[in-house]
C-alpha cells in the first residue's frame, strides 16, 4: 500500500482534517501542492513530542503521513499509548496517519528514562487507554518502505532516541537519498546538555550508538541541539497564554504541561518551559524560520566515562572532514511562538 494512496497532498492535515480550509485550494492549484511538506515523525512522546505533533497538524501546508514510535522518555508501551492519545485529541483518522511501534531498547540494550515528563510521559495526566489500532509492521521497516514508495518526497523528523532510524539505515543504507530531508532534535553542541552527565543531551545519550550511526551515515542531517532550545524558552506569561484556550487542544496542552514549569525551575532554576521537539518540528515544516545555521562535522562520543553520548562539533573544521551536519543556531522566535500558539489552538 502506498502511504496516502487515494488522498491528495492536501488531505489528512490538521484538526480540520481532509475537509480543512486548505484542502480545496491545494487541489485547485497543483503548483501549491509542491509546497506541501509530507512528514513522517519518529518520536518518543513525551510532553514536548506531543506539542510537536500538535504543531505539525496545525500547520497549513503540512501533512503527517505516519508516526513511528520509539522508547525514550518512557517505555515503548507508554510512548505508543501516548502517540495514540495525541492523535485521539486531534481526531485524526487511523488510516490517514497510522502509528507504528518500533524499538523498545537502545541498540546496546541500555536505556535511560527521562524524569521530566511524569510517570506516564504526558505530565501525569493519566489519559484512559486509547482504542486506536497500531500498524502491524515494525517502525523501522515502515521507515524503509515509506522512503522506497515515495523517494525524494518525505521529510523525516526525529524527536527521540535514534534507534528506529539506525535500524532502518542498517536495512537500507540508501535511505538518505530517498528522504527529502532529515531533521533531528538532539545533541548538545557546546557541551551544555540536560543530563546527569552534563555535556550530553537526552536523545543522544539515550542511544549513543544509534546517534553515531545516523550522523555518520546520513549526510546533511539538520540538527536542532539543546543549546538552541535553551535560547527559546517559553516564559511563564506565555505558558499561561497557551493554557488559556477553551478548545480540546488547549485543554490537552494545559494538562500535559501543567507540571513543566515546576520541573524546569527545579532542574535549571529558570522560569517557564522548554520546547525542544516543537522547535525541531518548526524547522521541518517551515525551513525559512531558521535565522542562523552552520555546517560542520559532528561526531558522537561512545566511550567517555562522563561524556558518553556527547556530540562533538568541529567548529573550525580542524579535522578536515566533510561537514556532515547543519547545526541550527538561531531561529525566528516570534514566528515560532505563533506556530506554538496555533498548535495549542
Ligand atoms: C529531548 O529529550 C526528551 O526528553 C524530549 O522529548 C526531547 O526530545 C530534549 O533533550
Ligand atoms: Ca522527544
Amino acid at each position: 500500500m502506498r502511504l496516502g494512496a487515494g488522498r491528495g497532498p492536501g488531505a489528512a492535515r490538521g484538526p480540520g482534517g481532509a475537509g480543512g480550509r486548505l484542502a480545496p485550494r491545494l487541489r485547485a492549484d497543483p503548483s501549491r501542492a509542491a509546497d506541501v511538506k509530507r512528514l513522517v515523525i519518529d518520536t518518543d512522546p513525551g510532553v514536548d513530542d506531543a506539542l510537536a505533533i500538535l504543531l505539525a497538524f496545525a500547520h497549513a501546508t503540512t501533512t503527517v503521513e505516519a508516526i513511528t514510535v520509539v522508547a525514550g522518555n518512557v517505555s515503548l508501551d507508554r510512548t505508543v499509548a501516548n502517540a495514540c492519545t495525541v492523535l485521539d485529541v486531534l481526531s485524526v483518522s487511523p488510516t490517514a496517519t497510522p502509528i507504528f511501534r518500533g524499538c523498545g531498547r537502545s541498540l546496546l540494550g541500555t536505556r535511560v528514562e527521562a524524569t521530566s515528563h511524569g510517570a506516564d510521559g504526558l505530565g501525569d495526566s493519566h489519559f484512559p487507554p486509547s482504542k486506536r489500532p497500531i500498524a502491524r509492521e515494525h517502525a523501522s521497516l515502515a521507515l524503509v518502505r515509506f522512503a522506497n514508495e515515495s523517494p525524494g518526497e518525505l521529510t523525516l523528523v526525529a524527536l527521540g532516541p535514534l534507534t528506529n532510524l539506525a535500524v532502518a539505515l542498517s536495512l537500507d543504507p540508501d535511505l538518505p537519498r530517498k528522504y527529502r530531508r532529515l531533521v533531528v532534535m538532539g545533541g548538545a553542541v557546546r557541551a551544555t546538555g540536560n543530563m546527569p552527565d552534563p555535556s550530553t543531551e537526552f536523545n543522544a545519550a539515550c542511544d549513543p550508538e544509534a546517534a553515531a550511526i545516523v550522523l555518520e551515515r546520513w549526510p546533511g542531517v539538520t540538527l536542532v541541539p539543546w543549546e538552541t532550545v535553551m535560547q527559546y524558552r517559553i516564559g511563564l506569561e506565555r505558558v499561561r497564554e497557551l493554557w488559556a484556550g477553551r478548545g480540546a487542544r488547549a485543554q490537552f496542552v494545559r494538562k500535559i504541561t501543567g507540571q513543566k514549569p515546576r520541573r524546569v525551575l527545579e532542574q535549571f532554576g529558570l522560569d517557564g518551559i522548554f520546547t525542544a521537539d516543537p522547535l525541531a518540528m518548526a524547522v521541518a515544516v517551515e525551513p525559512e524560520i531558521v535565522a542562523k545555521s552552520a555546517r560542520h562535522g559532528v561526531r558522537v562520543e561512545l566511550d567517555g566515562r562522563h561524556t558518553r553520548g556527547q556530540t562533538t562539533v568541529d567548529w573550525f573544521d580542524l579535522g578536515g572532514e566533510e561537514p556532515n551536519v547543519e547545526v541550527i543556531l538561531e531561529l525566528n522566535g516570534d514566528r515560532f511562538w505563533a506556530r506554538l500558539k496555533a498548535a495549542a489552538g
